[in-house]
């Protein structure tokens, strides 16, 4: 190999096992009767074999009414955990069982017994960012695209908001009327979004629109014009006319706002320190390959005693958001 063709050679075999790779899933999805769902944040390349891509909210609800047999989330722990509650007659496939979210775990039951304690009319509301025990622990789960509004339809005035702190003081900011408490959870990528990562961006480019995740941190927040889940904040870039976006969130979001923005002049700029969930980068196309040729070790299973209770907040968080 002549040093100057190296990189393109390289390049050609990596598109090349993908293709393979790629036509090995699609066989063997085909003889599973699986079907592949994958979230906006893993890699672009898993993201292309999906049948669906989507935020936590639209795989959750998606999940529950698919045909197929199998279900191969192409996502975190607590995403394959909501796939399983709520199809628990089928299976479903994490194809990296490891890859979990740390803001899940940020959360102690005696916090929220002794928050229950003190008032009489809580809801404790579960951003579905979490265990299958902690849902247990919960009334309702939310996802970042419909959180204020089911906190808004929930008939109590106390709400705990668990585990993310970010995402429960956003909410609070848009409903006064609530009594919102917090808990110290939070995403460890999101809180490396700061806010003068922004405003570099923004006097770069003084004409961009802000969009951001409302797991950011309130002053990344205060300087955004559009705040929403990862599939809200690529529809408000599609349906926008402008050419940049200061994009505050995880990079893998690039692959659909390119793909759905193909053909515009569209800019699309990440803070500086191009936060990557490095949980998501887990879930390869080996991987995704692998579980569907021998499902056992990939199968999720919530123990019978949490089960029931988690399903039931799940359940209430598709109930609420279809009022
Ligand atoms: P979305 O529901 O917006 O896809 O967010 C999931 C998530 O983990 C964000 O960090
Ligand atoms: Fe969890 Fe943050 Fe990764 Fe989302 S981006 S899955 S909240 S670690």
């Amino acid at each position: 190999m002549s040093e100057a063709n190296a990189p393109q050679q390289r390049a050609n075999q990596a598109a090349g096992t993908i293709e393979a790779l790629t036509k090995q899933i699609q066989q063997l999805k085909a003889q599973r009767d699986a079907v592949i769902l994958a979230h906006y944040y893993v890699p672009p390349e898993v993201q292309d074999v999906a049948d669906y891509v989507g935020d936590s909210f639209a795989l959750a609800k998606l999940a529950v009414d698919l045909p197929q047999q199998t279900i191969v989330l192409c996502g975190v722990e607590f995403m394959g955990e909501s796939a399983k509650l709520l199809n628990p007659e089928k299976r479903v496939l994490l194809p990296e069982p490891g890859a979990d979210c740390p803001m899940a775990h940020m959360v102690r039951k005696a916090d929220i017994d002794r928050v229950r304690a003190e008032h009489d009319d809580l809801a404790v509301v579960c951003y579905v960012n979490s265990t299958a025990e902690a849902k247990t622990w919960s009334d309702v789960c939310v996802t970042s695209s419909n959180a204020v509004k089911i906190c808004r339809a929930l008939p109590q005035r106390n709400i705990l908001f668990i585990p993310d702190m970010n995402l429960g003081r956003y909410v609070a900011e848009q409903l006064p009327e609530k009594h919102v408490i917090l808990n110290k959870g939070y995403c460890p990528r999101h809180v490396t979004i700061n806010r003068q990562q922004v405003i570099d961006l923004e006097e770069a480019y003084p004409e961009a629109v802000v969009m951001a995740h409302p797991e950011c941190p309130a002053d990344v927040l205060d300087e955004a014009d559009f705040i929403g889940s990862t599939k809200g904040m690529i529809e408000h870039a599609t349906a926008s006319d402008a050419r940049d976006f200061i994009v505050c969130t995880v990079v893998g979001i690039l692959r659909e706002l390119e793909r759905r923005n193909a053909g515009t002049n569209k800019r699309f700029h990440f803070p500086a320190t191009t936060p990557r969930c490095v949980n998501m980068d887990q879930v390869t196309l080996p991987k995704v390959a692998a579980c569907l040729q021998n499902p056992a070790p990939y199968e999720v299973h919530v123990s019978e005693e949490l089960a029931p209770a988690a399903r039931v907040t799940l359940e209430r968080m598709l109930e609420y958001a279809a009022k």
